[in-house]
């Protein structure tokens, strides 16, 4: 009977830290372990995804494009300093918004349906759901609503105290890199060519400005010709829209063939020579490493592609989050608390 009476009392005591440990990690016994994971708000907001869903679906139905705006912000915080929401950061006193980072400056967007989400998770459990897991979900939730895979996310990241305009300049890849510039950018977030390939197909939906792929127009190589590698008609359309001088600002599909919807027609379109940016061409023709044999696997088999997408974002995801006591959960996720 005693026997039973400890057995029982160790049952319960084992299942409530069990209970507490997934809400609180780190208040279990035993040396703490902070690592995401997909129950993360299980308790202290289990409503959490839903209410990013109502409200992404809301806005992509209004503008489709906003997926592609917020899938790409997940890729441009979790590359400067880890996932932990700093693109978020407005200017301030102690703050030089990354923002205003070459890459983001008048391209990065998505800022206000952030917001709007942050403001809804507020009301409903406030404190608790940090910027840095709403841009992770969004990503998520803007591929699903394009048509693509859906993942187990993993969640608990903090969000940061600190933002960095030099490492977003320095981080994140610019469009007319070559081949081993882009490998040794992806490297140094622990991403591999794998994940290079599949995650550059996160361009299947979305915009480039022209300026990010004048100079394959006009004078790929300090010659005044084109990028051989265009192809014919695909080049003169986009010279249509791009023109030698001026125009900087007008837009074109990353994948002309379907720009809202998330399949593996990108891949396809970079066999033909009709790939939009440098960085995406050089997949297939940078001859370094495996990426050609990547380009032409994906662009052969969706199943494949989606897979490694889903796979490579959770790797993009777990880049160095906040987790545990450090970093916090901001109110507002343009300033520090
Ligand atoms: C491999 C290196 C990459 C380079 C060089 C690159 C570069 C670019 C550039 C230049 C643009 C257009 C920006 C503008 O004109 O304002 C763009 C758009 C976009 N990028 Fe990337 N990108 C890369 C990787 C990624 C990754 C890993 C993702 C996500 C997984 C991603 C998702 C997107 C999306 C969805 C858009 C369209 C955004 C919109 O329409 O608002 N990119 N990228």
């Amino acid at each position: 009977m005693a026997f039973l009476k400890v057995a029982f009392g160790f049952l319960i005591t084992a299942s409530l830290i069990a209970t507490v440990s997934l809400a609180h990690p780190g208040l279990g016994f035993g040396a703490p372990s902070y690592g995401l994971f997909p129950q993360f708000y299980q308790f202290s907001c289990p409503q959490a995804d839903d209410i990013v869903m109502l409200v992404l679906k809301k806005a992509i139905a209004k503008e489709p494009r906003m997926a592609a705006s917020l899938l790409r912000l997940h890729f441009h915080d979790c590359f400067v300093q880890g996932c932990d929401a700093s693109i978020l950061l407005d200017d301030s006193a102690t703050i030089a918004s990354e923002k205003n980072a070459l890459p983001n400056r008048n391209s990065i967007r998505g800022f206000e349906v952030i917001d709007e989400i942050k403001a809804k998770l507020e009301e409903a459990c406030p404190q608790t759901v940090s910027c840095a897991d709403i841009l992770a979900m969004a990503a998520r939730g803007s591929t699903v609503l394009s048509g693509g895979p859906s993942w187990e996310l993993p969640l608990g990241r903090k969000d940061s105290k600190i933002a960095s305009l030099s490492t977003s300049n320095n981080n994140i890849p610019p469009p007319n890199s070559t081949l081993q510039n882009l490998i040794t950018l992806f490297q140094r977030q622990g991403l591999d060519e794998v994940d290079l390939v599949a995650l550059s197909g996160g361009h299947t939906i979305g915009v480039a400005r022209c300026a990010t792929f004048k100079k394959r127009l006009y004078n790929q190589n300090g010659n005044n010709l084109p990028d051989e590698t265009l192809e014919r008609t695909y080049y003169n359309g986009l010279k249509s829209v791009c023109s030698k001088s001026g125009g900087d600002n007008n837009i074109s599909p990353l994948d002309f063939g379907s720009p809202v919807k998330f399949d593996n027609l990108y891949f396809k379109l970079i066999l033909w020579g009709k790939g939009l940016l440098n960085s995406d061409e050089v997949l297939l023709t940078g001859n370094v490493g495996n990426t050609m044999e990547l380009v032409k696997a994906f662009a052969e088999d969706e199943n494949l592609f989606f897979k490694q997408f889903t796979t490579s974002m959770i790797k993009m995801g777990n880049i160095n989050p906040l987790t545990g006591f450090n970093g916090e959960v901001r109110k507002n996720c343009r300033y520090v608390n």
